[in-house]
């Protein structure tokens, strides 16, 4: 199986510092920088759009893994392929030409991903599933960080590496929601790899060690 990766999520972070938090990301054993985008529409909350994306891009040293929560993601690919994104991933349910939308993140050169809410059932992916780089499944309702992690995403990872494996591809699944040290390794088992990590990260008094130790966990078996 593909090496297992950690995010932690900037919108954990303190923005009054984030110049110090990115470079904590860099010094860890983090793999990317987890970048949530939400326009008060999709989601009920609003975070931050292209000038702080621009802020922290110009400090890491890791990709940017851009989630968007946004209506219509379709109409501002390109400016977040500009601010550096690397991976885009957008919600099934936000869009109605998943298939355009992929293909537009491509274009710009990023990887392509899809989000699904934790009640999309996952043959919706079925058709779309080679087009991915990646499928992040939300293990919460989103729009806020530091909720409680939902069980059936255990299931739901089972049943969607069953649907990659069968047609021999190796997407990779990301988890997005409540991760923390307790969950982790029922996660990879199940079939993940890929973890976003927000309050267990950085309202840790040592963030670093925080993800250097989802890392280790995450990586063990
Ligand atoms: C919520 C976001 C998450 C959030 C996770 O909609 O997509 O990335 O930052 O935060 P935690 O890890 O605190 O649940
Ligand atoms: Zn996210």
């Amino acid at each position: 199986m593909a090496s297992k990766l950690i995010a932690p999520s900037m919108l954990a972070a303190d923005f009054g510092n984030l110049q110090r938090d990115t470079e904590m990301v860099n010094n860890s054993d983090a793999d990317w920088f987890h970048i949530d985008v939400m326009d008060g529409h999709f989601v009920p909350n609003i975070s931050y759009g292209m000038p702080v994306i621009a802020a922290i891009k110009k400090h890491a040293k890791k990709p940017l893994d851009v989630h968007l929560m946004i209506e219509k993601p379709e109409r501002y690919i390109e400016e977040f392929a500009k601010v550096g994104a690397d991976i885009i991933t957008v919600h099934y349910e936000s869009t109605v030409h998943l298939h355009r939308t992929l293909r537009q993140i491509k274009d710009v050169g990023c990887k392509a991903g899809i989000v699904l809410n934790i009640t999309t059932p996952l043959n919706v992916l079925e058709d779309i599933l080679p087009e991915c780089y990646m499928i992040l499944l939300m293990s919460i309702n989103p729009g806020f960080g530091g909720q409680k992690f939902e069980d059936i995403t255990y299931k739901r990872v089972k049943n969607l590496r069953k649907m990659i494996n069968k047609q021999g591809l190796d997407t990779r699944i990301e988890i997005d929601g409540g991760v923390t040290d307790k969950n982790i390794e029922k996660l990879v088992e199940a079939g993940a790899d890929t973890f976003v990590a927000g309050s267990h990260v950085f309202k840790n008094d040592d963030p670093t060690a925080t993800i250097n130790n989802l890392k280790r966990i995450a990586n063990t078996n």
